[in-house]
């Protein structure tokens, strides 16, 4: 374990480029791995989910290489022809790669055995296993539908419609990706939007997807099976919730200006960008475009005073990641911070509203807490700090509690700064390159 601490830090100014999109990253070695031909990819992120995701591909048949230029590439075998990898597949930390390899296996006529460190050991997968089963796949897992587990794919999946029960977009492509396999049509209904990434990638390869609104503000998204899915290249853009972290630093540290350029803007990942602005943070999007079929734009973001809000309920699936980060926001901010219908979190790569809470209260912040809320109340500028955050195994934790440490009057400890791997290699460098002080203990 690497223990961090962070302290009370100057402006931070600059330019910097946050790395590649974890969502969109996964996809484009899974979907580039279905395809046909060589997919060619540009600031896909290196981080370790994203690794295990390749290592899995590459144990399964595909291709994957990265040159000299820095782009990575992906020679695919088609859908349905990927091979029984000969070892157990290690997912690492990475939730998204367990869930969705789960989807793409269900597929396939091969048996599979996954497992992951002790963060994902303990994350539910009933919630994939529950459709995938449906649709003809078998599992053995540990009790409550945990890693490691066997999965059997079915060689001739059944085309289901399945209406999610929780708002999560790994489920939905789980499900859509099964349904790449199957005859026929395989419909999800969300109703409560989530990110679109696996849709817009699928359109992207040539595969036959639609996406009709339903009432109340969801979504019917049916895939049409045993498409041919065609290599297509993709630019990666920066990840918005790994952007999340320098933008709340600058917005709460006193005269900070910080550009991020090239973020993701995707409308269902964005929500937090929002939420600083609703508190009052300086926020401004500049340069916005399209690139890869994903909306992206420049960020500057300056310091403000920020005020704590309610954050509206239907707002969550689309900054889902980014509580931790928002919790650090409202303690800083005067007032008290709302957050309701958050009990996804329990269910991350720790128990994100337990954990948060612990970690805020340990640096003398005043938080309430319930199975799916959290009141943060805001301190208006005077967090206390000097505690040691225990990070259970999860990045956004750590990461979240270094960029308290840079407004508190005593110094964060965090106990981890490993996981940062997993999602943002490069966070300390980047943040000390604003001119964050963040060192090893
Ligand atoms: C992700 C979906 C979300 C998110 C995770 C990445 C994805 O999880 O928290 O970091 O890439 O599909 P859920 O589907 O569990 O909400």
């Amino acid at each position: 374990m690497t223990f961090l601490r962070a302290s009370k830090s100057q402006n931070l100014t600059g330019t910097v480029t946050v790395p590649g999109d974890k969502s969109i990253s996964h996809r484009s070695i899974m979907l580039g791995s279905m395809a046909i031909g060589r997919t060619t990819v540009k600031g896909l992120l290196e981080g370790e989910d994203v690794l295990s995701t390749a290592a899995a591909f590459r144990a399964m048949g595909a291709t994957i290489e990265k040159h000299e230029d820095g782009t990575w590439t992906v020679d695919g075998v088609g859908i349905g022809g990927l091979q029984e990898p000969d070892d157990v597949l290690d997912m690492g930390n990475s939730g998204t790669s367990a869930r969705l390899i789960l989807g793409i296996l269900a597929g396939h006529d091969i048996t599979c055995f996954l497992t992951g460190d002790d963060s994902l050991r303990k994350r539910p997968m009933g919630r994939v296993i529950n459709p995938l089963s449906e649709m003809g796949a078998t599992f053995e897992s540990r009790a409550g539908g945990r890693l490691p587990l066997m999965v059997r794919g079915a060689a001739d999946v059944l085309p289901i419609t399945y209406e999610l029960p929780m708002a999560s977009a790994q489920v939905k492509s789980a499900v859509l990706l099964a349904g790449l396999s199957a005859r026929g049509k395989t419909t999800v209904i969300e109703n409560k939007p989530t990110r679109d990434h696996t849709e817009r990638m699928l359109t992207h390869f040539g595969g036959e997807i639609t996406v009709e609104p339903i009432e109340g503000g969801g979504n019917k998204i049916t895939v049409t099976g045993q498409p041919e899915l065609t290599a297509a290249d993709l630019v990666v853009p920066s990840d918005p919730s790994s952007a999340a972290f320098p933008a709340v630093a600058a917005a709460i540290t006193p005269g900070s200006e910080v550009v991020l350029p090239a973020i993701g803007m995707n409308p269902t990942r964005s929500g937090i960008f929002q939420t600083l602005k609703d508190m009052g943070a300086d926020l401004t999007l500049s340069n916005e475009r399209i690139e890869g079929g994903e909306p992206v734009a420049d960020i500057t973001i300056r310091h403000a005073q920020l005020t704590g809000i309610e954050v509206p309920e239907e707002r969550a699936p689309s900054m889902i990641d980014e509580y931790p980060v928002l919790a650090v926001a409202a303690a800083q901010a005067s007032g008290k911070t709302v957050m309701r219908g958050i009990g996804e979190l329990r269910v991350k790569e720790s128990d994100r509203l337990a954990v948060v809470a612990e970690g805020l209260r340990a640096n003398g912040i005043t938080v309430e807490e319930g199975e799916d809320w959290m009141i943060v109340h805001g301190t208006g500028g005077k967090i206390p700090g000097g505690g040691t955050v225990t990070t259970h195994l999860d990045h956004r934790i750590s990461m979240s509690f270094l960029v308290m440490g840079l407004v508190s009057e005593k110094p964060v400890t965090i106990d981890d700064g490993q996981p940062i791997e997993t999602s943002f290699p490069n966070f300390l460098e980047l943040m000390t390159g604003l001119g964050a002080d963040i060192a090893p203990l």
